[in-house]
């Protein structure tokens, strides 16, 4: 850890620290102390300086810790999870992932950040990543029947996400084809799949999921669509540890069931859980819309509409909007 980092480790507790107290535990001059603790506003941290006293964080923070994400994890997780990194500071969890899968064989490993400063979203989107306030976690996971035996994937790492979050307390998770996380009219995470390898063999899939859990709007106006945060859903702040824990379980689960069986033993959890089942939507697949019923997934993931003749016909790819009901 350098010097900002044990410094965001003391203050997290939300207690009064002197500038010669945190001198003297991390080694530096007073100077030292207050320019960095300038820096943390540029993190979005809320410090209250009292005269002649010190400092102290507004909000206390808690931090991503891997002893304490690992103690909380079943011992058949534990025994799939191949490493568990934790960074401050990413570009993306998602992109780092992918360096590590090109390295190696990383299967099972779990990438987190404190912070990303290059989230990626779908379709090119960038993800909204303030520092300790939700949760951006990567995990890599090999296949070897290629990306077309992946086309479910998403929507099964989904049914895990809101396993997740309904044994974390939230109520009413629903999911929007093919892979948000919503509550309500609001959207509160997102899965981003990416592979590497061979795309009709060996390869290895990228699962990014973000969760927003406490984003300070600040931060929210960046975001281009209804939102909301776990924060305000509960009406108390959660731990991060847990949920991450809770995740990690979960994802291991579903994406080890769908290696072995595919995504037909999700499909009904799916349907039960989607929150455009018999609207009227329009799908935008480049430059063309096709509107229609929504009527869940086909056995493999793919969405089906039914068309304005009647017919039912089934899509892969594209961006689900829900058209206005008029
Ligand atoms: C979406 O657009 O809904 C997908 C959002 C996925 C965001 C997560 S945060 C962790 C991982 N790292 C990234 O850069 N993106 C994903």
């Amino acid at each position: 850890m350098d010097v900002r980092e044990q410094l965001i480790a003391i203050i997290a507790d939300g207690k009064i620290h002197s500038g010669e107290s945190l001198g003297e535990k991390l080694g530096v001059s007073r100077t030292a102390i207050w320019k960095q603790l300038k820096r943390l506003e540029e993190l979005g941290l809320n410090l209250e300086a009292i005269k002649g006293v010190g400092y102290r964080l507004v909000t206390p923070l808690e931090l991503l810790n891997k002893a304490c994400i690992k103690a909380l994890l079943s011992p058949s997780a534990l025994a799939q999870l191949r490493d568990l990194y934790i960074h401050q500071t990413l570009d993306s969890t998602n992109h780092r992932a992918k360096e590590l899968a090109e390295e190696d064989s990383a299967a099972g490993t779990v990438i987190l950040a404190e912070r990303q400063t290059a989230g990626r979203g779908r379709r090119g989107k960038s993800w909204v990543s303030p520092y300790a306030a939700n949760i951006y976690l990567s995990l890599i996971w090999d296949f070897d029947h290629g990306a077309q035996a992946l086309e479910g994937l998403s929507l099964a790492v989904g049914v895990g996400v809101r396993r997740a979050l309904i044994e974390a307390g939230l109520p009413e998770v629903a999911l929007k084809w093919p892979n948000d996380i919503y509550v309500g009219n609001a959207k509160l995470g997102g899965i981003l799949l990416e592979m590497i390898g061979d795309p009709a063999g060996d390869c290895s899939v990228i699962i990014g999921i973000g969760i927003n859990v406490n984003m300070p709007p600040s931060q929210s106006g960046e975001i281009d669509q209804s939102w909301t945060d776990i924060k305000t859903v509960m009406g108390d702040l959660p731990s991060r540890n847990h949920i991450v824990a809770l995740l990690i379980e979960h994802v291991f689960t579903v994406v080890t069931g769908f290696q072995e069986q595919g995504f037909d033993i999700y499909r009904n959890e799916w349907m039960e859980a989607d929150r455009l089942r018999n609207c009227q939507v329009k799908l935008i697949a480049g430059n063309t819309a096709v509107t229609g019923i929504a009527l869940g997934v086909d056995q493999n993931g793919a969405l089906q509409l039914r068309l304005s003749n009647g017919e039912v016909q089934s899509f892969v790819g594209g961006e689900l909007s829900l058209r206005p009901d008029n």
